[in-house]
């Protein structure tokens, strides 16, 4: 199968499954198997309670699937599958092959994998397979296609979910092996791997493809791109795996939707490539309830998952309140559940889905919360799941509903890897996604739109780029984004950018290598700031901003300058560039500004480049976002503020389908409040 008609294919399969499940798809991760299955009644009956019309099922249930090699256990699935077709609950079924038996690993030590400090991932967690073992992909596909078989024409099943969360990255022989051929096929010859890697330096050139093995641990300093091609290559062993039982259950049913599931930020795999593959994104997201501003990071993995297919998404996991991965597990406060969950629909998603159904006994999660808590329906939180899941279908017409952006912001796992996975940079603690936050945040309160985008996008329907320390870029990037400012863009581009290119080699003769023209100017040296060192900047209206971490020497050729160092040994020199190209324009900030500082040289520039905000003057507590079909625009309002009530100016008259009540201008959203406000399509004739 084409990528193209992975693609296609996904877009109707989809369609089609919004249909089947009439609204949005409410409901979680279930695992009767840890249950008696006197359980099981209570469970459906409160699954309709709660509104439930879709549940993740056999995830992680390899065990109670295959007790010993090739003798299969499908009574129970059996029975839970017409259980929850009895009581009109479609199933996301799921491919067990996250947690390996331990017949398998004790059978086959092999498919441990072998971390990157060495030690071996041994049995008792999950995710314990290297994704490059023979024997595992072969056990793997043995369950996989038993499943297939027998549950292809259940009519309970909506979805196929393959594994869970791929990711762990393998240091092994057979690991080995497999980069082996992954780099035959990327380089084709040892020369053009020796050239690549440059590998005169510290004589480090292969004479045979024997010689070439993974990235050593990290305390020694190995070769930047055979650490940036290991890379590659996990995210694509690890695809491959997913690729492998996608395609047996597409063999046994080609009608419905198959996908696996991905992580926030999720550092292994680059998930541009891997949307490609299936027919829907789908991500598992635990914003951290302790953190007041976790929903800013929320949003930007919700609209980087929106943009890899450029299409609704589904939100397959969440928490119902606190979950078991921090030091201190905080509780969702009151509200946020419900502010939560739409954030994510707002931003495109198509479900509400949690881990998981009923709150485990034991295991090691047995604290993560759950649509049905421990202490029973008498649990606060167990009564904001059933108001949310009660609440939904109210938006339901505007389930599949799509949305645009002008601004175009950078997010690409290339970029990532050569900033932080190479070592051997002027500075050596960048952290990628926060920068890509930092670069986001001010659009967020700004109530703009944004599209995520990649190495591989058109840039052509965009006005405004904003690339966020881009070290590394390729040809193809560096070629669409000189068109695209031609064209009439506007770029925003930080500190660090451009430097290397996909095989992590300089560009010469001068940084920032591929943007130097549209920089207008050259970069002769950088200048990490010392320890707790700052600068005042000075714009050319006369205010002041201070900056840190990072000075770029820049010298202006066709640029004129922005702002200016008014301190340290760079004072006087520029810290900001803007440079006219072509109908477009190029703005660069050298320097880490302060955050207002930065927001407002953003935000001028995206306004000069004639950028409207969805709203016009309201407060930064409020999110807002823009969801339409060929009939009608959703205006999705989110009040982030626990204490405040939040006024805000509406565009347009329009009906509030929570309330069902008109909404007139302004409308006031309570402290958490949530609008959803239907008006004509702006693009109706
Ligand atoms: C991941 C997994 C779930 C569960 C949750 C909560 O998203 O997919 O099985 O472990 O984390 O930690």
């Amino acid at each position: 199968m084409t990528s193209n008609e992975a693609r296609h294919g996904g877009t109707s399969r989809m369609e089609a499954f919004r249909a089947r499940i009439g609204g949005f798809a409410f409901g979680g991760d279930y695992n009767p198997e840890q249950w008696d299955r006197s359980v099981w009644d209570e469970d459906v009956a409160l699954m309709r309670r709660a509104g439930v019309n879709l549940v993740t099922l056999g995830v992680f249930a390899w065990a109670s699937l295959e007790p010993e090699p090739g003798r299969f256990t499908f009574a129970w699935m059996d029975e839970a599958l017409d259980l929850l077709h009895a009581h009109g609950i479609s199933v996301d079924l799921a491919t067990p092959t996250a947690a390996p038996p331990v017949w398998l690993t004790d059978g086959h030590p092999e498919v441990h994998p072998v971390m990157e400090d060495g030690e071996v991932f041994g049995f008792g967690n999950r995710l314990h397979f290297d994704p490059t073992s023979p024997r595992y992909r072969e056990h793997a596909a043995r369950i996989t296609t038993a499943l297939a078989e027998r549950y292809a024409d259940h009519p309970a099943v909506a979805m196929w979910h393959i594994s869970n969360e791929y990711g762990p990255v393998p240091y092994t022989p057979q690991s080995a092996v497999a980069f082996r051929d992954w780099l035959r096929r990327r380089y084709g010859t040892l020369e053009a791997l020796n050239d690549a890697w440059y590998t005169r330096f510290w004589s480090q050139v292969y004479t045979s493809w024997d010689q070439v093995n993974p990235p050593e641990i990290p305390r020694s300093w190995s070769n930047p791109t055979r650490r940036l091609d290991y890379k590659r290559f996990v995210s694509d062993a690890l695809l491959e795996c997913y690729v492998m039982e996608r395609d047996i259950v597409r063999a046994h049913r080609s009608d419905l939707p198959i996908l696996t599931n991905y992580m926030r930020f999720y550092r292994h795999a680059d998930y541009w490539r891997w949307a490609r593959e299936q027919d829907a994104v789908a991500l598992d997201i635990y914003p951290n309830p302790g953190h007041d501003d976790a929903f800013v990071s929320a949003a930007v993995n919700y609209d980087l998952m929106r943009s890899l297919r450029d299409e609704p998404w589904i939100l397959m996991e969440q928490a119902a309140s606190s979950v078991s991965q921090w030091q201190v597990n905080n509780v969702k406060r009151p509200g946020h559940l419900r502010l939560g969950s739409y954030q994510a629909i707002a931003h495109g998603a198509d479900s509400v889905l949690f881990f998981q159904w009923r709150a485990s006994r034991g295991g090691h999660e047995r604290f993560h919360s759950a649509m049905l808590p421990h202490s029973g329906t008498g649990a606060r939180s167990w009564q904001e799941v059933e108001a949310l899941g009660t609440e939904l279908p109210r938006i339901a017409e505007a389930v599949g509903a799509t949305s645009r952006a002008d601004v175009a912001l950078l997010f690409d796992w290339n970029a990532w890897w050569g900033l932080t996975e190479t070592h051997g940079l002027p500075r050596n603690d960048f952290d990628y996604p926060a920068l890509v936050t930092d670069h986001y945040r001010p659009l967020l309160e700004a109530q703009h739109a944004v599209d995520m985008v990649n190495f591989d996008s058109d840039l052509s329907g965009y006005r405004v780029l904003v690339i966020p320390n881009a070290y590394l870029v390729d040809d193809r990037f560096t070629a669409e984004v000189s068109r695209f400012v031609h064209a009439g863009g506007t770029l925003v581009c930080s500190y660090f950018s451009g430097v290397v290119d996909a095989r992590n080699q300089v560009r010469q003769p001068a940084y920032p290598g591929a943007f130097r023209a549209l920089v207008g100017g050259y970069v002769d040296e950088y200048w990490p700031a010392r320890e707790n060192e700052t600068f005042d900047v000075e714009f050319a209206d006369g205010s002041t901003a201070r900056a840190d971490f990072w000075q770029d020497s820049i010298h202006p050729e066709t640029a004129t300058v922005l702002a200016s160092y008014a301190s340290g040994q760079l004072a006087g020199r520029p810290a900001i560039l803007d440079n006219a190209v072509g109908a477009g324009r190029v703005v660069y900030v050298g320097t880490r500004l302060e955050a207002d500082a930065f927001r407002d040289t953003l935000l001028g520039a995206v306004a000069d480049a004639g950028v409207r905000p969805l709203l016009a003057g309201a407060p930064a507590c409020v999110e807002a976002t823009r969801r339409s079909t060929a009939e009608a625009d959703y205006l999705f309002l989110l009040n982030h503020s626990e204490t405040d009530p939040a006024e805000v100016p509406l565009p347009g008259a329009g009906q509030d389908l929570l309330t069902g009540k008109d909404a007139t201008d302004p409308i006031v959203l309570a402290p958490l409040g949530v609008a959803v406000v239907r008006t004509a399509s702006a693009d109706a004739p």
